[in-house]
């Protein structure tokens, strides 16, 4: 008898362990997240803040080539639990101190028929959860092909949603607001025809970094960490129950993802909070990167840079030397045009204009052979990345710059043959070497070769990681564009210092160009993964094109604000110098912001409508502020208890004019100097698409 009382607890013992360790929850601060297996054995997820739902119960797995169940039929092993707080410094960024806080839950599942091993590793911050998929080492499963990942958000309400179309090969679509079941992304898609190359076969697909507010108050931000050797997560909603569900974007012959365990995918990403500006402030996705695998960094340095580019853009120049791609003069060379930008004789005009005003770096494009037939024909061998065109004298140019103090800035446009670019890469970055470049713009304009393979799939993702180890290896800093957009890698490699991956101020030059809350969108979406190359300071906001019509859509003053709203480490002034020299005083507040910060305060915050954010000057004192509005008039109203407690600081105010608006009157600006401390408040009106830009020097 007593045996078999005994023999009945320990079943008993046993089935509730089981069945307690198939409902886990941990927690930090406000963020709960809860761990649950269904009877079919299938895992689940939920997330709330401060007891309201953010994710309802959703689903977690995957399907496999091998197993296609690979997302029920699992047992809870075992359950491991830790917490850490440490703090680290990043090589460059808007903080000079980053603290990772967070309570980490790792599931071990096995499936019960096959014996199949898969680990969930939850982390728990004050500001969301990261998750991850651990396939472990296992001899049931070692190669293997990911047909789907199931991964699910089920969000709680139907919420405001800023979003752009899930392309598998661009990011440059202008953002939508709408509610979760409203999106619909067929005639966005349809009529971007600007945009180089689409693909976005599901019409209810979104792209990640996805932003949304609830109807109560939540800031819900959805993206991914560390995306290494694996697909971009895009979401697919489904209006009727308000789930977005993991989209991963397919290779050439429709996988997925090929997988070599032990393996980790990236982490899934939801911060939340009921402040907008916390979504701005959070850390999280860096957290969630690796440490920097560098041996060194201190060739690493962050500064501006003008360039040979917008005068390309918007038509007085070419990329191109000759108007011709077949036709050759009697000696067999090319037929010069006599409007290519890149001679030597401008780009040094734009070496002295650098030099005058301390800007570190000059970009050129169109500098090498190959502009002739670039884009829009599949071609493979394009460019061989050393190949200077005869009006541009590299020995004299890159003599010049060094005499000057300017750093030259290359630029390797692939055209989309990531092939050609594998193949060239040593001798691309030697050249670099060679010649004095610190860094490079990276562009991949066209569709993908490997032909089918595209922008956001594996194999790409794993391409831009090479370049960026390559550059790396010759000290080189890494500005990519079009890549797919990024996910906190500037952490691991802090060479890797901007992206474009949307659509950048270039849109207003060659097609119709960003709606007045274009950039209150932005930090909010797609630079919550990392700095953007966004090519801010237009000051000639209207009369550059032929185009009738065509202008920037925000003012002056809010081009310059841009310059602390939109933080990027290499940071462009993309307008022609002449354009500056007929403003100079608003231009010394470019010549004076940073591009690395010790501190940064966000002060106002609303997606869609309106950004206020100071930042504090590595290695000093001093503080520069943006402020920026949509289409919408509005008084910016700060105190600017951050400085420091009794000192005086000069400030420099460049605002809106007097009867400043986006549209009629642009360009009108007013410069005002003050005096100001800790107690003062700073209560500035922005015009319509305006904005105000603010330097606040100690005294
Ligand atoms: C698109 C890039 O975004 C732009 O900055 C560059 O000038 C062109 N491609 C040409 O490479
Ligand atoms: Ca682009």
């Amino acid at each position: 008898m007593l045996q078999k009382f005994i023999a009945c607890s320990c079943l008993f013992c046993f089935s509730y362990t089981l069945r307690a360790q198939q409902n886990q929850t941990a927690s930090l601060g406000k963020v709960q997240l809860n761990f649950s297996l269904d009877r079919d054995g299938s895992p689940n997820y939920s997330v709330d803040y401060g007891g309201k739902p953010v994710v309802l119960s959703s689903r977690l797995g995957f399907t496999l080539a091998e197993d296609s169940t690979f997302y029920r039929g699992f047992q809870v092993r075992g359950v491991e639990r830790k917490s850490t707080d440490t703090v680290w410094q990043p090589v460059w960024g808007e903080t000079r101190e980053i603290r990772d806080k967070y309570v980490e839950m790792t599931v071990h599942l096995q499936e019960a028929a096959s014996g199949k091993l898969l680990d969930i590793v939850f982390r728990i911050f004050t500001d969301g959860v990261g998750f991850r998929y651990v396939f472990p080492r296992q001899d049931g499963l070692r190669y293997f092909v990911v047909s789907d990942e199931l991964t699910q958000f089920r969000m709680a309400g139907d919420h405001k949603t800023f979003w752009i179309p899930g392309d598998y090969d661009t990011n440059e679509y202008p953002y939508t607001t709408s509610a979760l079941s409203a999106i619909d992304n067929a005639a966005l898609v349809a009529s971007s025809t600007a945009i180089a190359v689409r693909v976005a076969p599901d019409r209810y697909a979104v792209q990640t970094p996805l932003m949304m507010k609830s109807a109560d108050g939540l800031y819900i931000n959805i993206h991914e960490a560390a995306l290494v050797n694996y697909p971009a997560m895009q979401l697919h909603m489904d209006a009727a129950t308000l789930t977005l569900s993991a989209r991963l974007v397919p290779d050439a012959v429709g996988n997925k993802a090929y997988v070599h365990a032990p393996f980790s995918t990236p982490w899934r990403t939801i911060i939340v909070s009921d402040k907008a500006a916390d979504i701005l402030s959070s850390k999280l996705v860096l957290n969630l990167n690796e440490p920097s695998k560098l041996a060194t960094t201190d060739w690493i340095h962050p500064m501006k840079f003008v360039g040979i580019w917008w005068e390309m853009q918007t038509g007085k120049g070419t990329w191109s030397y000759s108007d011709y791609a077949d036709s050759l003069s009697a000696s067999g060379g090319l037929i010069p045009s006599g409007h290519h930008s890149a001679n030597t004789k401008n780009v040094e005009r734009y070496i002295d204009f650098a030099a005058r005003n301390h800007i570190g770096g000059v970009l050129v494009e169109g500098w090498n052979v190959g502009w002739e037939d670039w884009f829009g024909n599949w071609k493979e061998n394009v460019f061989d990345f050393v190949t200077p065109y005869p009006d541009f004298d590299i020995r004299a140019i890159t003599a010049y710059a060094a005499g000057h103090g300017v750093k030259l800035i290359m630029h390797n446009e692939t055209s989309g043959s990531a092939t050609n670019y594998d193949r060239q890469m040593d001798t691309a970055f030697r050249f670099m070497t060679a010649w004095g470049y610190g860094a490079v713009k990276t562009g991949y304009v066209g569709k993908i070769i490997p032909r089918g393979e595209h922008h956001d799939g594996q194999w790409m993702v794993n391409h831009y990681i090479r370049v960026a180890e390559k550059a790396a290896q010759y000290h080189v800093m890494l500005d990519a564009h079009e890549p797919v957009r990024p996910t906190g890698l500037q952490r691991t490699y802090p060479n890797w210092m901007a992206c474009e991956a949307a659509r950048g101020n270039e849109y207003n030059a060659f097609a119709d160009g960003n709606a007045p809350d274009h950039e209150t969108i932005l930090p909010f979406t797609r630079l919550m993964g990392g700095p953007m190359d966004y090519t801010p300071g237009i000051f000639r906001i209207r009369g550059y094109s032929s185009v009738p019509g065509r202008q920037v859509h925000t003012t002056l003053a809010k081009q310059l604000a841009l310059y602390v709203t939109m933080y990027s480490p290499l940071q462009m002034a993309a307008d022609l110098p002449e354009n500056y020299e007929a403003h100079s005083d608003a231009f010394q507040f470019i010549r004076d912001v940073p591009v690395d910060w010790d501190d940064t305060k966000v002060l106002e915050a609303e997606p869609g409508d309106y950004l206020t954010i100071a930042r504090k000057e590595k290695g000093a004192a001093n503080w520069y502020l943006g402020a920026i509005t949509d289409e919408n008039a509005r008084t910016m109203n700060v105190a600017l208890s951050f400085l420091d407690k009794g000192r005086k600081y000069k400030a420099v105010v460049y605002k809106d004019g007097a009867g400043a608006d986006w549209k009629q009157n642009p360009e009108s600006y007013a410069i005002e100097t003050l005096t100001v401390d800790s107690q003062s408040k700073l209560v500035v009106k922005l015009a319509p698409g305006g904005g105000a830009a603010v330097s606040i020097v100690a005294l």
